[in-house]
């Protein structure tokens, strides 16, 4: 699909028109005859007209991004090859609902279905700079979440440890990042013990990856992003259940939508320092495998009592969230992204991200900028009494919860003992299962991989931006 950005409505084979509040005002009586009333989701295709009509019932942008995906979706079904869009209003959500419905991943698939490239033309009042701007910024954008959505649907026997970090690497050389790989001695060697003892009964060596991008003018902020990059849990010991290890190969979506995050910064020229840090692990069983009832000691000296080893995740982000701070002095801002917990889903649903942290501000803050950015998102309260089900009669703290309530809160709250006092009003914790990776088509997300996570840090940033 290639998108062209002009200015005069040219003639060609199909107008995309999208109907706002039910207010259709051409092409009434065949509109009528084909029973179509500009319903959210359906659209009515005018052969003689040459117009392809989508409902679109409410005003915001979601909604156009969705019906825009209906467009792009319908249009594949057809030979049309030049294509025409009114882009005068929400340029943006256009754009991003054509790149992002326009997404598949068809990698898996012997025969691939060979289509002639379409263009499609987005009509614009003024072609300026601001124009171009936000042109160029919302096909980066999606570009990114796509690479996310790649990197998630691939699958575990494609896509383990040392390949995210090539992909890591990969990003860093074409962006211009700076780009540090670890393997498992650095890990012993540097006291990051639980993230090394999670990894230890896979084949595949874990990677822990930091890339760097430093704008070329000052830096107003510095944000640290870290991502869970579980590249396949089966549970380790603690095996998952059949049915429940299927989409696992999703649980590098944390650090996965740390990699898209990265592929975007440099592109957007944001004046703001920004590191990734992806935990690439694989939680398998084995001879070798951790166990509950280990005692296990994470990077800043706390000891962790293991009772299940399917709660890998947060014994992770612990460690990179130590090797973090450890790191990086000053810190502005400190997110991490993570497919953390069955209790996020069972909570907030499949399609929203459950916003965490001690700062409530900076938490509305990022649900709002998640809002704004067309994805969901939700603010979950730690407290005091969930916080004390996380003790531990023999170490300082336990992987899981004496309740198995509140799990996506008290993964939260386990999370926060490794956060420094200094960062603790800087840090949002972000338990994307829910919509990272649904089995069902929603919206202009396809089956699978969403790339969560993505677009609301973006916004974040640029809101953070605005402020100033
Ligand atoms: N990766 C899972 C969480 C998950 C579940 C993500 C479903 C997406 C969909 C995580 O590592 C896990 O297994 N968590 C356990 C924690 C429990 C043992 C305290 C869970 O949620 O059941
Ligand atoms: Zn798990
Ligand atoms: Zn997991």
């Amino acid at each position: 699909m290639k998108l062209n950005l002009i200015q005069e409505n040219i003639k060609t084979d199909i107008e995309i028109i999208i109907i706002k509040d039910k207010k259709i005002t051409s092409n009434k009586k065949t509109l009528h005859q084909l029973n179509f009333t500009g319903e959210d989701e359906t659209c009515a295709l005018l052969l003689e007209a040459k117009k392809l009509y989508i409902g679109c019932e409410n005003n915001d942008e979601d909604s156009i991004r969705v019906a825009v995906s209906v467009a792009i979706r319908k249009l594949n079904e057809t030979n049309f090859l030049n294509i025409s869009i009114d882009a005068k209003e929400d340029l943006r959500a256009i754009i991003e609902g054509l790149e992002l419905g326009n997404y598949t991943f068809d990698k898996y698939k012997s025969k691939k279905k060979k289509t002639k490239e379409k263009t499609i033309n987005i009509v614009v009042s003024k072609l300026n700079k601001e124009t171009i701007n936000i042109f160029q910024d919302a096909i980066n954008i999606s570009n990114s979440v796509n690479l996310t959505r790649n990197f998630v649907n691939t699958t575990p026997e494609d896509f383990y440890p040392n390949i995210m970090a090539k992909e890591a690497k990969k990003i860093a050389k074409e962006n211009g990042l700076e780009c540090k790989i670890y393997g498992e001695d650095y890990l012993a060697s540097n006291g990051m013990h639980t993230m090394n003892a999670v990894g230890r009964a896979s084949r595949h060596e874990s990677k822990l990856i930091h890339l760097t991008y430093k704008p070329t003018k000052k830096a107003v902020k510095k944000i640290v992003l870290v991502g869970k990059g579980l590249t396949y849990d089966s549970g380790g010991l603690s095996l998952k259940p059949a049915d429940f290890m299927v989409t696992m190969k999703s649980d590098k979506s944390g650090g996965s939508a740390v990699l898209g995050i990265m592929n975007t910064i440099a592109k957007l020229n944001l004046p703001i320092e920004v590191h990734g840090i992806v935990g690439a692990v694989e939680n398998m069983i084995g001879g070798d495998a951790y166990k509950p009832d280990d005692v296990l000691y994470a990077k800043n000296g706390k000891t962790i009592e293991i009772r299940n080893t399917d709660a890998e995740g947060r014994l992770v982000l612990a460690d990179c969230l130590c090797y973090a701070q450890d790191e990086i002095k000053d810190i502005d801002y400190i997110f991490d992204y993570a497919t953390l917990t069955g209790a996020s889903v069972v909570g907030v649903g499949h399609y929203t991200t459950s916003i965490m942290g001690n700062n409530n501000h900076l938490n509305y803050s990022m649900v709002q900028a998640a809002l704004d950015s067309g994805e969901l998102a939700t603010s979950l309260p730690f407290n005091r009494y969930l916080r004390k089900t996380i003790k531990s009669k023999i170490a300082d703290i336990c992987n899981i919860s004496s309740t198995r309530y509140g799990g996506a809160i008290t993964a939260g709250m386990f999370l926060d003992e490794f956060i420094s006092e200094e960062n603790k009003n800087k840090w949002v914790h972000c338990d994307i299962a829910g919509p990272a990776y649904v089995e069902e088509q929603w919206g202009y997300n396809p089956y699978g991989a969403s790339g969560a996570g993505v677009r609301f840090t973006i916004q974040f940033m640029k809101n953070l931006l605005k402020e100033k």
